[in-house]
């Protein structure tokens, strides 16, 4: 079992939320229940919570955390993009998405997320999708896995790290996080070694994000999500890289054009120093929020 997950911006999230008594909201990413525990105080005594998580390790540790919340509180076991067809006719006054990974997943070795301790190259966030990290790293053509680490990692030695996969991989499967983060340092030159970021941080990334396919998964919801919320009903999305936040910014412009919504948050909103110092991991957290019209 993983840490426990410390949520990020919680009194900004909420500002922005406004729960209230008898309104229904959803927490599309709940990992260990955090935020999903402020929305239903603050909705008490009666407020609802629909919850999604897709990793069944952390949606335990959610469910344990909300169960003093009794039958104000309904969870399911799936990807956010699925929320449409889980919430049928019903529409939600609040939505939020903080996307990326909790602790719980980052400080389990076993899930091969991070290069820190040595596991498997797993990286899958719900165990039910068929591609491990290893699956792609031994299989793809050396062009889709540049493209890959090019795009989703804007890694700028893409082409030497993917030849010396490719080379390392004809002598020997690779398998775990440590063997590939030793593939990586040695292909990236030296001088370009940063102390504060690991050269491996990249590819990591990367590999994550096409695993889990998070790109996609997230111009699904934003796309779809708006025509779940009533009229002055709110969505809040905490991003972790520039890409997501790109399209979160993106697709809210968007929808401002088309009439939808309306963005509160002309800036993203960022973590106050003293969060950023109690908790390292908001230091690249973006908070966007809108509102339907
Ligand atoms: C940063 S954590 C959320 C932390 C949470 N807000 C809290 O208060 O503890 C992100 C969670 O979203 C989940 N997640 C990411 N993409 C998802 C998706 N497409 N569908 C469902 N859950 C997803 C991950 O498994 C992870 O547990």
């Amino acid at each position: 079992m993983g840490s426990r997950h410390i949520p990020v911006m919680v009194e900004e999230v909420m500002t922005f939320l406004r729960c209230e008594p008898g309104h229904t909201y959803v927490d599309a990413t709940l990992a260990g229940g955090g935020h999903a525990t402020e929305m239903l105080k603050r909705s008490a005594p009666n407020g609802m919570l629909i919850g999604l998580e897709w990793d069944e390790e952390a949606l335990s540790e959610a469910r344990k955390t909300l169960t003093p919340f009794g039958d104000r509180v309904k969870l399911f076991r799936e990807n956010f993009i699925r929320l449409p067809d889980l919430l049928k006719a019903e529409s939600a006054d609040g939505i939020l998405l903080d996307l990326g990974l909790s602790s719980i997943q980052l400080e389990n070795e076993e899930r091969g997320f991070s290069f820190k301790g040595d596991g498997p190259l797993d990286m899958r966030m719900d165990q039910r999708v068929r591609e491990t990290a290893a699956d792609l790293v031994n299989t793809l053509s050396s062009e889709e896995m540049e493209s890959i680490l090019s795009q989703y990692g804007e890694e700028r030695w893409a082409k030497r790290i993917v030849r010396a996969i490719v080379q390392e991989r004809e002598r020997e499967p690779i398998r775990t996080t440590q063997a590939l983060r030793k593939i990586i340092h040695r292909s990236v030159p030296r001088r370009f070694h940063s102390r504060r970021i690991d050269p491996a941080t990249r590819t990591f990334q990367a590999l994550r994000i096409r695993v889990n396919e998070e790109l996609e998964n997230l111009k699904k919801i934003l796309e779809t999500g708006w025509e779940l919320l009533r009229k002055g009903g709110r969505m809040c999305v905490i991003s972790f890289h520039s890409l997501e936040d790109r399209m979160v910014k993106e697709t809210f412009r968007s929808l401002e054009k088309q009439g939808k919504m309306v963005i509160l948050t002309k800036k993203p909103v960022t973590p106050s120093e003293e969060e950023e110092k109690r908790n390292p991991r908001s230091r690249s957290a973006k908070l966007r929020c809108a509102e339907r019209i």
